[in-house]
């Protein structure tokens, strides 16, 4: 069925959102561009653009947060021009609530924020909403799933970390399935609209287990950008 999303006003995010909750679509494949060659960008992403992937996954850094520092919004904006699919950026900066409007304008169409860096983090998810994004939150592996148990409502989209946040090619932790399964029980149980999504170390070897545990979409860096064919990889991903 072809749905024309401009007729019913719906933007992408909330289209594959609702397609996936009414179950009429598999698991979202979200490419880390951390991983892409930064020399060529607009191949990469046009490459991305023509692939079987769902989203852009776009990893903001600075240096504070994270040991290490990525790029900002004029990278987002550039690639911007070359995609028509989601933009899911993964702010890992402290004071995150300060550049929403900025990320938006970027191209953002889902923001997530890391829940240790916010203080205020029902006022922050907002903010994003009322700017007309997705509203999303970054767990690291050591925070329990507990602390969104009254929040969970108002949050979209929950970035399982599943490496530290802070640098691409890291080895998957272990404990990320029970985690995603846990939360996959508090989403649940509280009858909530959110999507689970894992970052760092996903691969065709942890994939299947983690749909099964309850993820909802994977994101992938090096398993991607890094293969020999990236096309095909991600093609892979999608049906694994
Ligand atoms: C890590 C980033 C990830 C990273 C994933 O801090 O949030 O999105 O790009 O890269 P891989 O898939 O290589 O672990
Ligand atoms: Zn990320």
């Amino acid at each position: 069925m072809l749905i024309n999303i401009r007729y019913f006003n719906i933007n992408p995010p909330t289209l594959f959102i609702f397609l996936l909750k009414i179950k009429k679509m598999s698991h979202l494949i979200a490419p880390s561009i951390l991983a892409a060659d930064f020399a060529n960008l607009q191949s990469e992403s046009e490459m991305l653009e023509k692939s079987d992937a769902d989203w852009f996954h776009i990893d903001v850094m600075d240096g504070v947060f994270v040991p290490n520092i990525s790029f900002g919004m004029p990278i987002i904006n550039a690639i911007k021009k070359f995609s028509n699919k989601p933009f899911d950026v993964h702010l890992m900066i402290v004071e995150p609530q300060k550049y929403i409007s900025d990320f938006k304008n970027a191209g953002a169409d889902i923001l997530t924020v890391h829940y240790e860096v916010c203080n205020h983090l029902h006022r922050t998810l907002q903010e994003i909403k009322a700017a007309g994004m997705k509203a999303g939150v970054a767990l690291n592996p050591h925070t329990n799933i507990n602390v969104l148990e009254d929040i969970i409502k108002d949050i979209d989209l929950v970035c399982v970390m599943s490496v530290n946040p802070g640098f691409g090619g890291q080895s998957f932790i272990e404990n990320t399935y029970t985690k995603v399964a846990a939360l996959k029980k508090l989403i649940t149980k509280k009858n909530a609209n959110t999507l689970i999504e894992i970052d760092g170390g996903v691969t065709s070897a942890n994939a299947r287990r983690l749909i099964d545990c309850g993820a909802d979409v994977l994101v992938a860096g090096s398993f991607v950008f890094k293969s020999d064919n990236p096309l095909s990889t991600i093609s892979n991903l999608k049906t694994v």
